[in-house]
């Protein structure tokens, strides 16, 4: 059988609010799309940062097992996790606008992240930093990455910070929320970069939404995260066709195209 990209078993806590994730297993395989779907505060989020070891910014602990490849992050010394994060795990937010420095040029902060792994001058890196660009369908110039985020459209910020977090290639991309302030054709779009990252470059994709009709678009397969426990994990087919627990049927009989379809079907 093929390694897992990624094999998790976690719980995480906040001070005062224990048992925010609660024994969660969840594995998946390379250049898969997995989405992790789940209302407001059933700790998406909260997976995310700790896939990334980085819940204890958030006054959070993290404890249990993940695996990347095979390696045990848990056990990596803070100095391991800072050579992992960026180069082997990408992490793309929801708001483009506060992701991105607002006062340096596109082109430093691309350089920097590419600094943070890789030697390379500015020079050296603008032809590869303007083809990554133009492959997430970003029409420009070398003038583009003299511009600052105030100059850029949120579309054109968020392909900027997709840039980012793929510009080494990493096995996994923890996208949490990343299409939810969009307007709906960049949203399209965007999920379509998505699909070309993972058949071309072969990254695994955790897309965290609470749009179950974008995750359903996207995603090989859905886990369905409720009250820090997952509830229903499946390929996506599966849950929208045959969803098992309660909160899943809920949540599908609230698709109004799913809907649809199911009442023409039933003609
Ligand atoms: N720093 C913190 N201290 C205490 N509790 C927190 C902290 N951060 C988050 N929580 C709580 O942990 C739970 C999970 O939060 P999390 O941000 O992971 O949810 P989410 O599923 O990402 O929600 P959303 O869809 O709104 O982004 C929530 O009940 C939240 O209130
Ligand atoms: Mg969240």
């Amino acid at each position: 059988m093929q390694e897992a990209l990624l094999s998790i078993s976690i719980s995480a806590d906040y001070s005062g609010k224990p048992g925010v994730l609660r024994d969660l297993r969840l594995e998946m395989a390379p250049g898969e799309i997995l989405g992790l779907v789940g209302e407001s505060g059933s700790g998406k989020s909260t997976l995310a940062l700790s896939i990334l070891r980085l819940l204890d910014l958030k006054g959070g602990k993290t404890s249990g097992s993940v695996r990347l490849n095979g390696r045990e992050l848990m056990e990596l010394s803070e100095a391991e996790m800072r050579a992992i994060r960026g180069r082997d795990i990408g992490l793309v937010l929801q708001s483009p606008m506060s992701s991105l420095n607002p006062a340096l040029k596109i082109g430093t902060q691309m350089h920097e992240a590419w600094r943070a792994h890789r030697p390379g001058s500015r020079k050296e890196c603008t032809p590869r930093f303007l083809d990554l660009l133009r492959s997430l369908n970003l029409d420009v110039d070398e003038k583009f990455l003299k511009r600052k985020p105030a100059q850029l459209s949120v579309g054109q910020a968020q392909r900027v910070l997709i840039a980012i977090a793929v510009l080494h290639k990493p096995p996994l991309l923890l996208a949490d929320e990343c299409t939810s302030a969009l307007d709906l054709i960049t949203q399209k779009e965007v999920l379509n970069i998505f699909r070309q990252l993972s058949q071309e470059m072969g990254t695994g994709i955790l897309f965290i939404s609470h749009d179950l009709l974008a995750v359903s678009s996207l995603c090989h397969r859905i886990a369905i995260l409720r009250h820090g426990e997952l509830v229903e994990v499946g390929p996506t087919h599966e849950i929208l066709s045959r969803p098992v627990h309660p909160y899943t049927r809920e949540l599908v009989s609230a698709l109004p195209v799913l809907n649809a379809l199911t009442i023409d079907s039933s003609i």
